[in-house]
């Protein structure tokens, strides 16, 4: 097989924090008087904290200092980690496990790729700590999404060569961070929104090796890669 490593993308598509990071957001939105919606909510998904926080300044049209943007991002975060603090074994999206240890017993490798600072909590909150052979976050990472840094990362700490990778994203910006990396990209989601990913499932309980194995040999024809 080509595959000698997956690397998944951890909010989204291996657990569904969205819901936590909306519901700090609209605590601090509502603090500010800024109206924001759910469907704003999707415009923050991969995008990082102090990025995040620039996209509902703007939609609230407000303009603010660096040390004043640092202490909301601060405050959210705070909320954020009250809301991760709680999370539980349970909150692992279906299949996730399951695809991961089919992945491990056949040699293939697994590897996060993720744009949060709160991935160790994250991880050993839902029993995950130990499940990876490499970690890139946004600890270990600087340049966010849609950049291949924190997939280069991945890789370079996984061992394994790009052309050996697969990314497992939920976000648009994950997906072009994935094709920018010259990796192969399966998306999370909806296949009208993560319109260049080479395959989209809804989510990892729709993967396995089989499915792997066979999108390799129809990129393989297709002459793609
Ligand atoms: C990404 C999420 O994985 O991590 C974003 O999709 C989030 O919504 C980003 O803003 C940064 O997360 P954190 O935990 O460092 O604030
Ligand atoms: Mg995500």
């Amino acid at each position: 097989m080509r595959t000698k490593a997956c690397i998944f993308d951890l909010d989204g598509v291996i657990v569904d924090t969205a819901k936590y990071h909306y519901m700090a957001w609209k605590r601090l939105t509502e603090k500010l008087g800024i109206t924001f919606t759910v469907t704003d909510n999707e415009r923050l998904k991969g995008v990082s904290r102090m990025a995040s926080l620039d996209i509902i300044l703007e939609i609230g049209g407000r303009k603010l200092t660096m040390p004043e943007k640092q202490e909301l991002a601060a405050q959210k975060n705070e909320w954020y980690v009250e809301y991760i603090n709680m999370m539980t074994p349970g909150e692992i999206l279906p299949g996730a496990s399951e695809f991961i240890d089919e992945l491990k017993r056949n040699n293939i490798r697994v590897a996060l790729g993720s744009a949060s600072k709160n991935t160790p909590l994250i991880l050993e909150r839902v029993g995950m700590n130990h499940v990876f052979d490499a970690i890139a976050d946004g600890n270990n990472v600087t340049k966010a999404k849609p950049d291949p840094e924190v997939f280069t990362k991945a890789a370079e700490l996984a061992g394994v060569e790009i052309t050996g990778c697969v990314v497992f994203e939920d976000a648009i910006a994950g997906v072009e961070a994935a094709l920018n990396a010259g990796m192969i990209c399966i998306g999370i989601g909806d296949p009208s929104v993560l319109k260049d990913a080479h395959l989209v499932v809804k989510g990892l309980h729709e993967m396995n090796l089989d499915k792997l194995i066979s999108l390799e040999k129809r990129l393989g024809n297709e002459g793609i890669i």
